[in-house]
């Protein structure tokens, strides 16, 4: 089986080309089961693969594009936590909790927005953009209130070369894997893509009655493309669709059928341009195309565990960010980001295309879900090599679950990796943290708790 521990090497990860497969077919046998069905509809499993896998990992937020001037923030809620991202006076991008230092009211209130005296609504406590405290109505006076202990709670964020920004909520002593470790090859192979010749065209959103998992289970895999998804399966070559696993991240690689139209006689086809979609054309017109977008680029489609995609062709790059809202509520999130100087009847084009294939498989989640809340189905018999980007996926989950659970019991407390650190509140608040956690932890008796989870 395929876990963080047996994943290929960075050695392999690096070499690897389009379509070559360095994966060690050892690593995925046949017989492997997807995870049991409940782990699609627990709440209880919910919360712990929110402490488990979504503390501690890297999750990908937003491009630096976006962020055009000091002052300029997005907000985001990740699994019912506040959170937004500001670029600095210097240009860097920083992420914090959504929550005053001094009541926890929201500091941002916008989606989006630019300010770089960012002021509470509650109080009129004030902070820069660099998150530092900067002043409080009347507090001039007060004794023992540090200005340079009250500032927002940061969260740590890593910027690709290629700007591409992640963050990470894990808060704990040993603090998060390093980026470079956790993605380890992926700033690498991101090179092959040029970025910085494509600008933000536009954003939409997905609000999905499912389990963030039940997303991913059809996105590792095109097995099912051919009966789902008849548009994409005139575009590309199905029976070259590969998912490579390579440590906490997997590249998909499928060839496109845009090569067919070196053919010498012009004729009419039935659907044209990029994707197989669009109105008909000569043939002639799509080898002009063809030079036009980019070439022989074959595209480079990243699955980044656990819950995002950064999909970059040659006429637009788009990245997918799934905001895991419930065991059966998911908010996808698209931002596409099109070539430079490209036409607008082609990004109109990139746009239908996505969208088409996007809610071919929203109907396939919602209608999936539905039967797996019934608790009637429990696993099933996954392909070796046409499912085992699901394998993968399936074992990370496993694996981290597994090992947070286990380090819960032994704790005897639940563990979340993202609480902030007690402020100077002394022995007191300590005192009464503790009778708190022991409450709570009366349902995580390890006697009691594999049970409670259904294990
Ligand atoms: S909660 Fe923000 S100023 Fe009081
Ligand atoms: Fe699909």
């Amino acid at each position: 089986m395929a876990s963080a521990a047996t994943a290929p090497t960075a050695a392999a990860t690096t070499a690897a080309r389009p379509g070559e497969d360095t994966s060690n077919p050892e690593e995925l046998l046949a017989g492997s089961h997807t995870l049991p069905s409940s782990w699609w509809f627990s709440e209880k499993i919910f919360d712990l693969e929110k402490r488990a896998i979504f503390m501690k990992s890297w999750l990908y937020t937003a491009h630096t594009s976006t962020f055009k001037k000091a002052g300029d923030y997005y907000a985001y809620n990740f699994m019912g936590m506040q959170f937004f991202l500001i670029k600095n006076k210097k240009g860097e991008i920083k992420a914090f909790h959504n929550i005053c230092r001094h009541r926890a009211y929201p500091v941002v209130r916008k989606q989006k927005g630019s300010s770089v005296v960012l002021g509470c609504l509650y109080h009129g406590w004030s902070y820069n953009t660099d998150g530092d405290f900067t002043k409080a109505p009347q507090f001039e006076n007060v004794t023992d209130f540090d200005k340079t202990e009250n500032g927002l709670y940061p969260i740590r964020t890593h910027v690709t070369d290629q700007g591409l920004i992640f963050i990470n909520f894990d808060n704990s002593p040993e603090g998060p894997m390093p980026f470079g470790e956790f993605f380890k090859g992926l700033e690498e192979e991101f090179h092959e893509f040029d970025f910085s010749d494509y600008e933000y065209h536009m954003s939409y959103e997905l609000d999905g009655e499912f389990n963030w998992k039940t997303l991913m289970d059809g996105y590792m895999e095109c097995y099912h493309c051919p009966t789902a998804h008849p548009g994409l399966s005139q575009a590309f070559h199905m029976n070259t669709y590969n998912v490579i696993p390579k440590g906490r991240y997997a590249r998909h690689f499928c060839e496109i059928k845009r090569t067919e139209a070196a053919q010498p006689e012009p004729k009419k086809e039935e659907s044209k341009g990029w994707f197989g979609f669009g109105k008909p054309q000569e043939v002639q017109d799509k080898v002009e195309e063809k030079k036009n977008v980019g070439g022989e680029f074959d595209g480079l489609w990243m699955y980044l565990f656990p819950t995002n995609g950064i999909n970059c062709y040659s006429p637009a790059w788009y990245s997918i960010r799934v905001l895991p809202i419930s065991p059966s509520h998911t908010i996808l999130q698209y931002d596409i980001f099109t070539k430079k100087g490209l036409p607008e009847a082609e990004k109109k084009e990139f746009v239908d295309f996505l969208q088409q294939v996007e809610i071919e498989d929203f109907d396939l989640c919602v209608k999936t879900q539905k039967n797996l809340n019934q608790g009637l189905y429990s696993t099933g018999f996954l392909h070796p090599q046409k499912e085992r980007g699901v394998v993968f996926y399936q074992n990370l989950v496993k694996d981290m679950v597994k090992e947070h659970f286990a380090k819960e019991q032994e704790a005897g407390h639940q563990i979340n990796p993202a609480k902030l650190g007690a402020d100077k509140g002394g022995a007191e608040t300590d005192e009464l943290e503790h009778i708190c956690k022991s409450l709570e932890c009366q349902g995580s008796n390890p006697e009691t708790f594999a049970k409670e989870l259904n294990w």
